[in-house]
């Protein structure tokens, strides 16, 4: 089966680069990438290529290449699946909030609302590919819907297959993940729709990159896959808690462990703790699989890594009010990005939320940069308004138990700071000059580097105090053990 024509159901950080991707390399093929939310698809359509609702390095450019052309970005759901022979339903799968198992399980009702809609408006033979990363057996439940307008005479005999094939893609190097794959994985049962997707796959992945697997493996590996690279942030980051301790420094820790060709070098940099919208949901979707078999120590196992990354984002915030004196009432300071790693404005979970929360609750005045992340956007992840000027007055500052924040778009934040803390790996930061800003900052100001890219050579004649995440040795100024 030859395909022709795709819609993508949901035009997020997944659907949105990866429909892209196979617009750009599949010129015979017209993707239709469809959404409820008018705004982002007003987005994906604006001329100018700087308001694409994602940023994503090399984005733009496939947009500006291949929109209109053969990409296409639209609100007609209804009528896109009625044309289309392939289906990728690449929605939100958020933890849910309420219910049976809720705080742990996926939220399925926008997959399960998608596959009832491909139920309704598709026709003849339509393959339907699970993109969004799921709870085991979730192609059961898409199947079920299918299954019951298979039977629907008035339907005219139309049929389904049914295929998982998640996406492996880290934000920030989306393009380049989607480009250059480790693997491309199908899961499914018909040999000829898992032929169908690998064809398309094949116009640019090798195919001893493209594995076939049964549907549910498919769907467990890449779960599985997430909570590997997790728990290794957990694991090192657990360490750096060691090195701090003993006078051990994690950067050398890792480089001496990932030296081992079977441990491996990638995803061993300790941080401020994971982020992102995947790692914690789909370890506690894991937990939830495995209490539901009764596999509780599994279960207790698997929800330690998020346990552990928590605590972590504790301890920074924590130890930020240690060494400064055990208080940030009213003091300043200034946290460089909010994003949940470098090259993204996704702030999903991002470790900023947390820790700029904590701070908050000990009445930090804030002051927060970051060169993708949008003010309103901090304003939700923090569920609490910027401080305006007319409000920043001594006494407003002395009543306000709170502490409050502030957006800067530029870098010019550092008068009268107490402290810095580093919280994405923006590389505009590795260029910051420490002597001119420690002229600026109060005296004994500290800076908290919690992703290891200041040198901290370029600090050592410098006025400030400088903490590394992990870093146990004197030239840490680590004088107080937390
Ligand atoms: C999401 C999930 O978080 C992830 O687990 C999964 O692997 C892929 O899908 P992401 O693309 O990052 O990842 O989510 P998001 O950026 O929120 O995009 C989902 C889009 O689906 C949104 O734009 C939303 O408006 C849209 N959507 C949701 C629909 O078009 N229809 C719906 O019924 C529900
Ligand atoms: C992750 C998976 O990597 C990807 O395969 C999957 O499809 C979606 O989930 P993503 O969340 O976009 O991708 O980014 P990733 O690069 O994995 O980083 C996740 C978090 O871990 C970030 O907060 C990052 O800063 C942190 N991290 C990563 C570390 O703290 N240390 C590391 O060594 C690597």
């Amino acid at each position: 089966m030859k395909v022709k024509n795709i819609c993508c159901i949901g035009a997020g950080y997944v659907g949105g680069p990866t429909m892209a991707v196979i617009a750009d390399k599949c010129p015979s093929i017209r993707v239709e990438v469809v959404d409820i939310d008018k705004e982002r698809i007003k987005k994906w359509n604006d001329k100018d290529l700087r308001n694409l609702p994602i940023f994503e390095p090399d984005l733009a450019e496939i947009v500006e290449r291949c929109r209109g052309i053969n990409l296409f970005f639209s609100n007609l759901v209804k009528e896109k699946i009625k044309h289309a022979d392939m289906i990728f339903i690449s929605v939100n799968t958020p933890t849910k909030k309420k219910g049976l198992g809720a705080g742990k399980a996926s939220d399925l009702r926008w997959v399960e609302e998608s596959a009832r809609q491909v139920a309704k408006f598709s026709n003849g033979h339509t393959i339907v590919v699970e993109k969004s990363t799921l709870p085991v057996r979730t192609a059961e439940v898409i199947q079920g819907i299918l299954k019951s307008a298979e039977l629907d005479k008035d339907r005219n005999g139309i049929s389904f297959d049914v295929l998982s094939n998640p996406e492996f893609l880290a934000e920030g190097t989306a393009i380049k993940d989607l480009e250059k794959p480790d693997r491309v994985l199908i899961g499914g049962e018909n040999i000829e729709a898992m032929d169908a997707l690998s064809e398309i796959y094949s116009k640019w992945v090798p195919k001893e990159k493209i594995l076939f697997t049964n549907i549910w493996s498919s769907e467990l590996a890449k779960l599985t896959a997430n909570a590997f690279l997790a728990q290794r942030i957990s694991s090192i980051n657990s360490i750096a808690a060691i090195c701090e301790a003993t006078g051990a420094d994690v950067r050398e820790v890792s480089r001496a462990i990932g030296t081992d060709s079977r441990i491996g070098s990638k995803f061993l940099d300790s941080g401020p703790g994971f982020g992102g919208s995947c790692f914690k949901k789909d370890i506690l979707n894991l937990v939830y699989l495995a209490e539901y078999f009764g596999l509780n120590d599994v279960a207790n196992f698997w929800e330690s890594v998020v346990n552990l990354n928590n605590w972590h984002q504790k301890r920074i915030s924590e130890l930020i009010v240690k060494k400064l004196f055990g208080t940030v009432t009213g003091k300043k300071i200034v946290v460089l990005g909010f994003a949940f790693k470098g090259n993204t404005n996704d702030t999903r979970e991002s470790a900023a939320i947390q820790i700029c929360k904590d701070l908050l609750d000990e009445g930090a005045e804030i002051l927060i940069h970051d060169p993708k992340v949008s003010e309103l956007q901090i304003e939700k992840d923090l569920k609490m308004k910027p401080i305006r000027e007319s409000e920043d007055s001594y006494e407003n500052k002395l009543f306000n138990k709170k502490g409050s924040w502030k957006f800067s778009k530029n870098l010019n934040i550092f008068d009268n700071a107490h402290a810095v803390l580093m919280l994405t790996e923006w590389d505009e930061y590795k260029k910051i000059d420490w002597v001119d800003v420690s002229n600026k900052m109060v005296d004994q100001a500290w800076v908290f580097d919690s992703r290891s890219i200041i040198e901290p050579r370029k600090l050592k004649n410098v006025n400030v105090n400088l903490w590394r995440v992990g870093d146990g040795t004197k030239s840490n100024n680590n004088s107080l053990k937390f």
